[in-house]
């Protein structure tokens, strides 16, 4: 592996900001540098104080920004061809267009090619880890992760359980399911960068055995993830009502389950009661904001600040098909605006903090992804402000770091991401 000594303006957080000026938040180097050996950082600092060893090849990206690499907390991959379906709402949008979809994958060529290229789409969106949904086929995992591992990215992903409500092609069984998890968690929990999500899909395509199956995975494993959607639409919390007549509420299906807790993602969480708010506190179980998705599906406004206040642990995803671009800086645009309806706000650094070391916290790896620490994987993204014609126009007139943060995460996409790194290595496409 080659050291690298990379030089440009570094922005890495320690904890969420308060406000906009909370400077205690974050480290801001104007003129650092990244000493990069073996994958990892191994000296940060002003350049001017860091001695590039013999042979270091130097990369200069200034005036550029170089943060961690973007964590998206929730995204499909088998639905890289469902993004852009038109007219749906989610239980027609998963019956038309994302269950039809998903069945393509039995195929492990087809797996292969998309996981191919579901990689390479989040690399050129800045994105260097994702906690990824797979479909409900073990050969598509194995294939995802091969994928994930070949490149050395930092990739979280699980199968999707599904046993009904769903075409009897992608179902499987309570048992099957069990089986299939435990065999890919052996072949690729902890191997090379992966780490394994146990996925039951939602309650609605679950029966109480298999997400009984799915709990027991998660007490049998208790370092792997698990990950499920929660009220995200009406009509699918009436479903899920009738589905489990003797659960308080939603929540209080995958609470019964064993499958709430500090390493449980819940995409959604836009419709809760009080209740399943205070479990969610209690339990430490995160739940996962998707704007784009939110607002594609015509979902609803996720209420950032009222769970904040009440202790809700949050990440922050683009729910790729369901959301409508894979790139974390227009989920930041999407969440403001949500924010924004709700007269709530989202300030530049949360968003930033949000997209890296916050992504990082909710799965507990802070300490490897998510910041610019000695010792974190060498996992970069390099952000240009002035990316388009647009961007830099605007630029002329910014004078705080705030207000370029913000640029970003208003006008940026994949053409502000100038370069990024995994492990030390560059890794994007032209
Ligand atoms: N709920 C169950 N499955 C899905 C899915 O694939 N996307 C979204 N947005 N919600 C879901
Ligand atoms: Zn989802």
């Amino acid at each position: 592996m080659t050291t690298r000594f990379i030089r440009g303006r570094l922005l890495s957080f320690h904890r969420a900001p308060q406000t906009i000026d909370d400077p205690a938040a974050y480290c801001y180097i104007e003129d650092g540098a990244l000493l990069v050996q073996e994958g990892r950082i191994a000296a940060i600092g002003e350049a001017a104080e860091i001695t590039p060893p013999l042979g270091a090849e130097i990369v200069d990206h200034r005036p550029h920004l170089i943060l961690p690499g973007l964590i998206d907390a929730h995204i499909h991959y088998p639905q890289a061809q469902v993004i852009a379906s038109y007219g749906a709402q989610l239980m027609d949008w998963l019956n038309n267009y994302t269950f039809p979809e998903e069945q393509k994958f039995a195929d492990p060529a087809h797996a292969a090619r998309i996981a191919e290229l579901f990689l390479t789409e989040l690399l050129r969106h800045g994105t260097t880890t994702a906690v990824v949904y797979g479909p409900s086929y073990k050969v598509a995992l194995d294939a995802f992760f091969a994928a994930a591992n070949a490149r050395n990215m930092r990739m979280l992903a699980g199968k999707s359980m599904m046993d009904r409500n769903a075409p009897p092609d992608l179902c499987d069984t309570a048992q099957s399911s069990y089986d299939d998890c435990k065999a890919l968690i052996a072949s690729w929990h902890g191997v090379g960068r992966a780490g394994y999500v146990i996925t039951p899909r939602f309650a609605i395509t679950s029966t109480a055995a298999q997400l009984d199956a799915a709990g027991t995975l998660l007490a049998e494993h208790p370092d792997c993830w698990a990950q499920t959607h929660i009220a995200e639409n009406h009509s699918e919390i009436a479903l899920t009502a009738e589905l489990f007549p003797n659960a308080p509420d939603y929540l209080g299906v995958y609470e019964r389950h064993g499958l709430l807790g500090r390493r449980t993602l819940l995409g959604h969480c836009i419709h809760l009661v009080e209740r399943e708010r205070k479990v969610m506190a209690e339990t430490g179980t995160v739940a996962v904001f998707c704007p784009t998705s939110n607002l594609f599906l015509g979902s609803g406004l996720f209420d950032a600040d009222g769970l904040a206040a009440q202790g809700v642990r949050q990440g922050l995803a683009t729910d790729v098909g369901g959301g409508d671009s894979y790139s974390m800086l227009r989920t930041a645009n999407e969440a403001y605006k949500i924010m924004q309806l709700q007269n709530q706000t989202l300030n530049p650094f949360d968003a930033f903090y949000r997209m890296t070391r916050g992504n990082a916290e909710i799965l507990g790896l802070e300490a490897e992804i998510g910041d610019l620490a000695v010792g974190s994987a060498a996992d970069l993204v390099v952000l240009d402000s002035a990316a388009t014609p647009s961007m830099a126009l605007r630029k002329e007139t910014v004078e705080t770091l705030a207000e370029e943060l913000f640029l970003l995460q208003i006008l940026g996409d994949d053409r502000a991401v100038a370069a990024v790194y995994v492990a030390g290595e560059a890794a994007k496409a032209a």
